[in-house]
């Protein structure tokens, strides 16, 4: 008898899913993932409202960008991330807006001082802390002077009793959305291993050091949360 040599679809980025599976199951897997959209939507509404030009690093498919691109009349994308299978849904999504695609991780970015909004959601929880650092400043280096960043990130919270809360909240949400059990113990298994989280205390003293002026939590639940900050 012929026996099924079935393999897995080969990974073509750093999430859980592939680039072609990830739209339909990024609000089952990320809690809040359409909130962060949201409250970056809403921040630079009002801290940078007239931006002509928006770097997302860690585009993904571009779903934030599609919903700036309806909120912000004229504004123009930079879209960067290092997955092409990402970036071919994006550009599938994005034909109607301006938009340059970059093949790139953040930590290799090469931008000076020409774009107003730099957002980086869900995107370098995959870094090492070197790797971050270096991420962060090409997004600082990215900006123009009064320029706004946004991040969200997977986040380590102060001990370990509240990492298991967290991790808890987290396999809830996912198998609550409908996600097979065992789907949701890889993905949970993810976390300190493909997923390094740094503490929120990290991350805006990363942000200080870096050189930003304006350095704020913009949302926070869970193993969850989002910065800002801005370049002065
Ligand atoms: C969870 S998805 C988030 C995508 C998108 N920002 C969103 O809101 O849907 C993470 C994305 O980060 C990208 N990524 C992985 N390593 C990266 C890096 N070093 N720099 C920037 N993006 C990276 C992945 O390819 C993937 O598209």
């Amino acid at each position: 008898m012929e026996q099924k040599n079935e393999k897995p679809a080969p990974r073509d980025n750093t999430t859980s899913q592939s680039a072609a599976l990830y739209d339909a199951n990024v609000e089952k897997t990320i809690p809040w993932y359409s909130q962060f959209h949201a409250q970056t939507l809403d921040l630079v509404g009002s801290v940078m409202p007239e931006s002509a030009l928006w770097l997302d690093t860690g585009c993904g498919t571009g779903n934030l960008a599609v919903k700036a691109a309806d909120r912000f009349a004229g504004v123009k994308f930079i879209l960067s991330d290092p997955s092409p299978a990402m970036l071919d849904i994006a550009r599938e999504k994005l034909q109607e807006v301006a938009v340059e695609y970059i093949q790139s991780g953040s930590e290799a970015l090469s931008l000076r001082e020409s774009v107003d909004v730099v957002t980086a959601i869900m995107s370098h929880h995959y870094l090492t802390a070197g790797q971050r650092r270096q991420a962060t400043d090409n997004c600082f280096a990215a900006l123009k002077p009064g320029g706004v960043y946004v991040t969200f990130e997977t986040i380590r919270p102060c001990s370990e009793a509240a990492t298991a809360i967290g991790l808890e909240r987290w396999r809830q949400h996912q198998l609550a959305s409908g996600k097979p059990a065992e789907e949701v113990e890889k993905h949970i298994s993810r976390y300190g291993v493909e997923l390094l989280p740094i503490t929120i205390e990290e991350h805006l003293r990363l942000l200080r050091q870096i050189g930003f002026s304006v350095v704020e939590i913009l949302w926070a639940s869970g193993l969850q949360a989002g910065f800002y900050a801005v370049k002065g």
